[in-house]
């Protein structure tokens, strides 16, 4: 359970991201017990979860590798000690300065979503008289039941290749010299906690597999992606996910060669519990029908709510009241969307309370905007 150092909070300016370091420490211990259980499974961190460069530094440290969208991603994750051969470079659009930064960085694979964007990695490789490891994204157009905005499978997405096309984008893999084909990857969406859909993806990989060995092709890894979800409404019951049930998932229904790599992608499930946005109540507003309490941070700080409809669980650190009372809990942005929280009922809150938005770790700090002049909020650690 994370505990706040609340007397520091009190001296410190809000709002700020707060980490638990030794629950990302515990996370990390358990994805890697439970993922070593398996020979040749290896977990890449999906950076856009969170990008803090202390953050960034202590995953390195556990081994794992770095799935990035970005050159700045890939900067970011040799910065912090990532091997550059175990960088995945993503993304469905890639520029050509980034491919050859990619390529010059030496990472270990390029996930190519289109047969445009290969056509230029084919093209800036040999300019560059290199060859550029890849893999195939691959659109298993299946429904991971979340949030639309952060479901990627489905053919109606931008995302990957359609499996009716893969076909044809193999033979032109082949057929270069300036592309090494590596494998296939897949990402379903995010904040998936049901099995199900990965059980789904298992059976479309394995007979995209049985297909391609009959052709003679057998790829060197196989990359699922990641979308594990995170307990948003329980964090301290539940601080990390079922990463045993997830390894296991995969052991269970999908055929590996002998021989081949399993990659997994985990952002959320990686970094989500160990943060918290730290807040003071501004002012508590009596509306004619609703009670406000009006944080310092918004939706610059944590779009998540404004964007997914996501809840993240607010708690009242500095609250003496044995009372409650129901609030809107709203950030100053001018935006009515800009509200973390509708009829929440917490212990009487007050002008100065610190509250702690909690499980903020994935897709906070790294989403921040500056919209209406914002100040940045800065970060801590707890050791
Ligand atoms: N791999 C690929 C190709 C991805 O697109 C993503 C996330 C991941 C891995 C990591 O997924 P995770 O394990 O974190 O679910 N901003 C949204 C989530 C967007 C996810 C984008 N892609 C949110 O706050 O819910």
């Amino acid at each position: 359970m994370t505990k706040f150092p609340v007397d520091r909070f009190r001296q410190q300016p809000t709002p700020f991201y707060y980490y638990d370091l030794s629950l990302l420490h515990r996370t990390l211990d358990e994805i890697d017990k439970a993922s070593s259980a398996y020979y040749g499974f290896k977990v890449h961190y999906a950076v856009k979860a969170n990008y803090n460069p202390r953050i960034l530094k202590e995953i390195s440290r556990y081994g794992l590798g770095a799935d990035t969208v970005s050159a700045g991603e890939i900067a970011a994750a040799v910065e912090a000690g990532f091997a550059a051969g175990d960088i995945v470079f993503a993304g469905v659009g890639k520029s050509d300065e980034e491919i050859a930064y990619a390529l010059k960085t030496g990472i270990g694979c390029f996930n190519a979503e289109s047969v445009p964007e290969l056509e230029a990695i084919m093209d800036i490789a040999s300019g560059m008289g290199v060859v550029a490891p890849v893999a195939l994204r691959v659109n298993p157009n299946i429904d991971a039941h979340t949030h639309h905005y952060i479901t990627t499978g489905l053919s109606e997405n931008k995302f990957g290749i359609d499996m009716s096309m893969l076909a044809g984008v193999v033979d032109m893999c082949v057929a270069s010299p300036a592309v090494s084909l590596r494998g296939l990857h897949f990402h379903i969406g995010s904040q998936i906690t049901d099995m199900k859909p990965y059980e789904m993806l298992c059976q479309r990989i394995n007979s995209l597999q049985d297909e391609y060995r009959g052709k003679g092709i057998i790829f060197d890894t196989i990359n699922v992606g990641g979308g594990l979800g995170v307990d948003y409404a329980d964090p301290d019951s539940v601080p990390m996910p079922d990463f045993k049930e997830y390894f296991d998932t995969f052991h269970r229904n999908l055929r590996l060669m002998p021989g081949q790599e399993l990659h997994f992608e985990l952002g959320r499930s990686v970094v989500a519990q160990c943060g918290s946005l730290i807040s003071r109540v501004l002012y508590v507003k009596e509306g004619v029908k609703k009670r406000f309490a009006i944080l310092d941070a918004g939706m610059t700080d944590l779009i998540r709510p404004a964007l997914y409809q996501a809840h993240h669980m607010i708690e009242n650190l500095t609250s003496q009241s044995d009372e409650t009372s129901v609030y809107d809990v709203v950030g100053p942005v001018c935006e009515s969307s800009d509200c973390f929280g509708e009829g929440e009922m917490l212990p009487v809150t007050r002008r100065g309370d610190i509250m702690a938005l909690r499980s903020a770790g994935a897709y906070g700090e790294s989403m921040v905007s500056r919209y209406n002049c914002r100040r940045q909020p800065s970060s801590y650690f707890s050791e």
